[in-house]
């Protein structure tokens, strides 16, 4: 019989490492312990409670990159250590984020004679506070130059379709938030609503390339035309804010001509997430002003505790390389023909998927014709009152998929949506079982409307 008290030894010498007697504690969760453990051990206890985590590669949830080539992995690796901040002591890790800020404004279509500037950031979240700032600072400053005293109002415009770094935004840097409400069946900011927004104290309109509710873009060439209008009427010179978060590295290889970035003259800064479609794990994000003139020198700082003079831009101070290392790695390693190949499939990829939807019967689609790897779909009506989104993504969690319901923004939130995002990860095959643990579900769901009870009670509850 096993004594309660039968001393298990610290190491696994005569046993393995689930014979220690680490395995027949608690793991320690309020107070730091008073003695370590081996690494194995401490390798092992963290390793086998992460396996309660969802399957990364099952997760269609997130825009975030689950997986990264074995040269991209070790790339990190090596470089964990950099503090990305230390230029001085890192001079070639600073000198190739210079190189991905050149290739992405060159991407957003910067054109030769604009001089542009940018950095990385830590997300699409941290770039979006840092353009507005800068908007905000420029607006001012435009303003004093022509002798304006009353510079207290700073609003931004923007669709209720936005992420909510932008709400986050206005009340961290108290910029009043005007936010266009969406309309019944459109899921977008349009030109025709953003008009009664604006004014002399309007920093920026912020507009979306691949909105996070449906995927959509944002009327972003007709909001252009829109402020070229106001500029030439009333005299504001209103500048543009792209957020590109998902759609930055999407459509600059599927449809190059489509005109949203630096090719519209209000378009003056663009962030995009290089941890989405760009391709590289978490955290990393990159914002480009299209010139210099739009991030005043007042929001620089100049820091000299690290060796030479560092001039910084960010919230964050540390923060470290291997993400911007990963990202210039992706761009030699893909090129423009890599990318270009990969997005493709993801469209692919994301209509047959869309297409097996359709037969399913259930679901209607938010977006009729897919502009980014994105789908998103509500309950046909004659389904609404027996279904719901929540317990359908629910189900489906127990076959291993992660897929969120959530509602849609103010003024449309009776509308419940799931959301499929598609990554490069993600195999024709894959969409296959997920169709048929769908129709499992849709199956379940038929019978019960007609009264033919199913034997799998466990499933009910979703309707
Ligand atoms: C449109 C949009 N903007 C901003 C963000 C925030 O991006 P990040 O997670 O890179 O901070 C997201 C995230 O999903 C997004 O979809």
């Amino acid at each position: 019989m096993l004594s309660p008290n039968h001393k298990k030894s610290d190491k696994s010498e005569n046993t393995n490492i689930y014979g220690t007697r680490y395995f027949s504690q608690p793991i320690p969760k309020f107070e730091i312990p008073k003695e370590g453990m081996s690494p194995k051990t401490a390798y092992r206890l963290i390793h086998d409670e992460l396996n309660l985590d969802g399957n990364t590669n099952l997760n269609l949830a997130s825009f975030v990159t689950t997986w990264m080539e074995e040269e991209a992995d070790k790339l990190i690796a090596e470089n964990n250590g950099k503090n990305f901040v230390d230029n001085d002591e890192y001079p070639q890790t600073g000198k190739i984020h210079d190189r991905v800020i050149n290739m992405l404004a060159k991407l957003f279509n910067a054109s030769k004679e604009d001089n542009f500037v940018g950095t990385s950031t830590i997300g699409s979240s941290e770039a979006i506070m840092l353009g507005l700032l800068a908007h905000k600072w420029h607006w001012r400053e435009s303003r004093e130059k022509k002798g304006i005293k009353n510079n207290q109002n700073p609003n931004i415009v923007i669709g209720a379709d936005v992420h909510v770094v932008w709400k986050k935004f206005a009340k961290y840097f108290d910029v009043e938030l005007r936010m266009v409400p969406m309309e019944k069946d459109k899921y977008i900011l349009t030109a025709k609503s953003v008009k009664e927004y604006v004014d002399e104290n309007t920093i920026a309109v912020g507009v979306v390339l691949g909105t996070t509710f449906t995927g959509q873009i944002d009327e972003i060439y007709e909001i252009n035309s829109l402020l070229e209008e106001v500029k030439e009427k009333k005299g504001w010179d209103i500048s543009i804010h792209v957020d590109a978060a998902s759609g930055g590295f999407v459509i600059p290889f599927i449809d190059p001509e489509f005109k949203w970035d630096f090719r519209l003259s209000h378009v003056r800064s663009i962030n995009v997430s290089g941890h989405k479609y760009g391709l590289v794990y978490p955290g990393v994000g990159w914002l480009i002003f299209k010139d210099k003139k739009y991030l005043s020198e007042d929001l620089i700082f100049n820091v000299n505790y690290l060796g030479g003079e560092l001039p910084t831009f960010n919230l964050n101070f540390s923060k470290g390389s291997s993400m911007v290392l990963a990202q210039y790695y992706n761009l030699l390693r893909l090129g423009i023909k890599g990318y270009t190949d990969i997005m493709e499939n993801l469209m692919l990829t994301a209509k047959y998927l869309k297409n097996m939807l359709k037969e399913l019967d259930i679901f209607d689609f938010l977006d009729e014709e897919l502009e980014l790897p994105i789908i998103t779909m509500k309950l046909k009506e004659n389904y609404e009152k027996t279904a719901n989104v929540f317990e359908i993504s629910n189900k489906l969690r127990e076959h291993g998929w992660i897929i969120p319901a959530y509602t849609m923004p103010p003024n449309i939130e009776e509308i419940a949506v799931l959301r499929i995002v598609i990554k490069e990860n993600f195999s024709r095959d894959m969409a296959e079982m997920l169709v048929k643990d769908l129709k499992e579900i849709e199956k379940l769901y038929k019978e019960h409307e007609t009264g033919n009870k199913t034997k799998k009670k466990n499933l009910i509850n979703i309707y």
